[in-house]
């Protein structure tokens, strides 16, 4: 079922179509927006206003040529032109009841599944091994997540990769560290235990940093690792896996499938792709090193800025073997669309990578390649988000706490309540409400921006936070409970007759028109708010209309609305990768 904007966008075409010369210039999407206030009905337009420059017309003039076409009758009240030519919708009451009727059946509560189902590859998360998975990797897997849940719940075919940094000269520092600390142990069995790997790293690094010599060796064993020295492979290999797993503890308790394919993969087609790009003369030597130059990147002194495929000491880096992985997704997987989710500063990095693959031949118009930036976490004090010591938080510390910290509100709140609970409950709930309220935070600010990490709002039972939205769900099912009513038996009339019930109901018909946005503009903020404002709408529904108490046909109506509501809410926030709870 069509949602009403799309309904009015497709006769407004039509009715503007009929306009004559208008046609040719006439937009694609005659931009019906939701009403930006109540008083204007509940959506309005400004074709007309569009239309008015190119075809030399009175706006309101041309709005009136425009109802006078326009077949929207079923759908709403007889349009009205306000101001200097805006067109306003108001639904019907009759239009309403059908949609809800339909929606509260419909298990993707109005949600089309796409037409032409597109590959998509989301490349997010990608951590570098032995190296911290910090703050930046912990946005990327969340709004990544999302995003590919969005794509899958739409009908797209979706590759969930996860881009490890697991290949480097970082491999031969640590393999030199190994050995050092482990001598004889070499390939490593599953009787060393590292510890922390992060702090292996560290000393790793401080060893490096202060021995030449040391340093001397560690390139020696990166070049014989890349030569495939089985013995280095073994402790390259040993090294992954444990990383792997301390990476899988955090997929595991933010609940996130990934498909590991990290840059090693690409490896064996390093070398192909550069001599591809010299047989294609697109690479040229510069200063012993193979660069492509590109159009529109300069240095500061304005001088060209190449992007190097390969060092002059022959090794290959970053940007080759983002080529390689994009060359391999759109020839061997299959991609149309190539997502990666990373921080704002690797911008210029995709917009190189993207232009010389273009170059190359390897982006057919086909495919879209989108980098899908976002900005920093900081600590509450505006300033970049460390311990108190002044280190990188670890990821899996920040998780717990937020699971403990859950775990003390949930105590002291039942308390208050005078409410025993098992400590299965409160455990169960309390890890859903810390994650729940970790992603939440992230995926409600506009990813562009900057945002402070406060676990005192995160976890607000107030505001815009996961507590707040899964209140208003369990608000629903304490309904239910207390009327003792089934709704997957429930086939409401929805004969809606007070204001909370239409706005709540029309907020309840905009979701398909949300989640088409956000797998347009890859911003989950947007449904962030549309659920948040949803709770909002129905709070006040609940607080203006009693439900259980009310007569018939109201009751009905009112247990249909909060029904939906649920509905929806679940729906949303399994987006977003939020589960519900029944009760909290
Ligand atoms: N490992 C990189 C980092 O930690 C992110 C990789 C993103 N994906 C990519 N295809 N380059 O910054």
């Amino acid at each position: 079922m069509l949602t009403p904007k799309e309904l009015l966008n497709r006769q407004l075409t039509q009715a503007t179509a009929q306009l004559g010369g208008a046609a040719t210039g006439a937009p694609d999407e005659p931009l019906v927006v939701a009403a930006s206030n109540p008083k204007f009905g509940d959506f309005q337009c400004n074709i007309a206003l569009t239309l008015a420059k190119q075809l030399q017309q009175k706006p309101r003039d041309l709005a009136e040529q425009i109802l006078a076409n326009l077949q929207v009758a079923d759908l709403c009240e007889p349009p009205t032109i306000a101001g200097p030519g805006f067109i306003n919708f108001t639904l019907k009451p009759s239009y309403i009841q059908a949609w809800l009727t339909q929606q509260i059946q419909d298990p993707r509560c109005g949600v089309a599944v796409v037409e032409e189902p597109l590959t998509i590859v989301v490349d997010f998360s990608s951590p570098n091994i032995a190296k911290e998975m910090h703050v930046g990797h912990l946005r990327s897997t969340i709004i990544g997540d999302c995003l590919a849940r969005v794509f899958e719940f739409q009908g797209h075919r979706v590759l969930r990769l996860n881009h490890v940094g697991d290949w480097g000269t970082q491999f031969g520092m640590l393999i030199a560290y190994l050995q050092e600390r482990y001598p004889g142990l070499l390939p490593p069995g599953e009787a060393i235990d590292l510890g922390d790997l992060v702090t292996f790293y560290r000393q790793a690094k401080q060893r490096f940093d202060g021995d030449e010599e040391f340093q001397q060796h560690a390139r020696q064993l990166v070049v014989q690792l890349q030569a495939g020295d089985p013995e280095l492979v073994k402790a390259w290999q040993f090294l992954c896996e444990v990383s792997r797993r301390e990476f899988q503890q955090i997929y595991d308790l933010l609940e996130v499938q990934l498909t590991e394919r990290g840059e090693s993969f690409y490896n064996p087609f390093l070398a192909a792709v550069v001599e591809e790009l010299k047989a294609k003369g697109l690479a040229v030597l510069d200063q012993g090193a193979w660069c492509v130059f590109l159009e529109g990147f300069v240095n500061a002194d304005g001088s060209p800025l190449p992007l190097i495929i390969q060092k002059s000491d022959g090794g290959y880096n970053y940007a080759t073997t983002d080529l390689a992985a994009l060359r391999y997704r759109v020839q061997n997987d299959g991609a149309q669309r190539i997502i990666y989710v990373t921080d704002v500063g690797q911008s210029q990095h995709f917009a190189q990578v993207f232009q010389v693959a273009e170059k190359a031949g390897w982006l057919p118009p086909t495919v879209q390649c989108i980098h899908v930036p976002f900005g920093l976490v900081l600590g509450e004090d505006g300033k970049k988000f460390r311990t108190r010591s002044g280190e990188t938080v670890r990821l899996k510390d920040l998780l717990e706490e937020a699971i403990q910290r859950a775990d003390r509100d949930i105590r002291t709140r039942l308390a208050s309540e005078q409410r025993q609970e098992s400590p299965e409950f409160i455990q169960h709930l309390a890890r859903i409400i810390g994650i729940s309220a970790v992603k939440y935070a992230d995926l409600s600010q506009n990813r562009l921006s900057n945002y402070s990490f406060s676990y005192d709002k995160m976890l607000a039972l107030q505001g815009n936070t996961a507590p707040y939205l899964l209140y208003a769900y369990v608000r629903v099912q304490g309904i239910a409970r207390k009327g003792a009513i089934d709704f997957a038996q429930f086939t409401p009339e929805f004969i809606l007759k007070l204001p909370p019930e239409f706005t709540l109901a029309k907020h309840l018909m905009q979701f398909p028109d949300v989640v088409a946005q956000l797998g347009a503009d890859f911003l989950p903020n947007r449904l962030g708010q549309y659920l948040f404002e949803l709770s909002q709408k129905f709070n006040q529904f609940y607080d203006q209309c009693p439900i259980l108490a009310a007569a018939e046909p109201e009751r009905s109506a009112r247990l249909g609305l909060a029904y939906l509501t649920a509905k929806v809410l679940q729906l949303g926030l399994s987006l977003l990768g939020i589960p519900v709870v029944e009760r909290m």
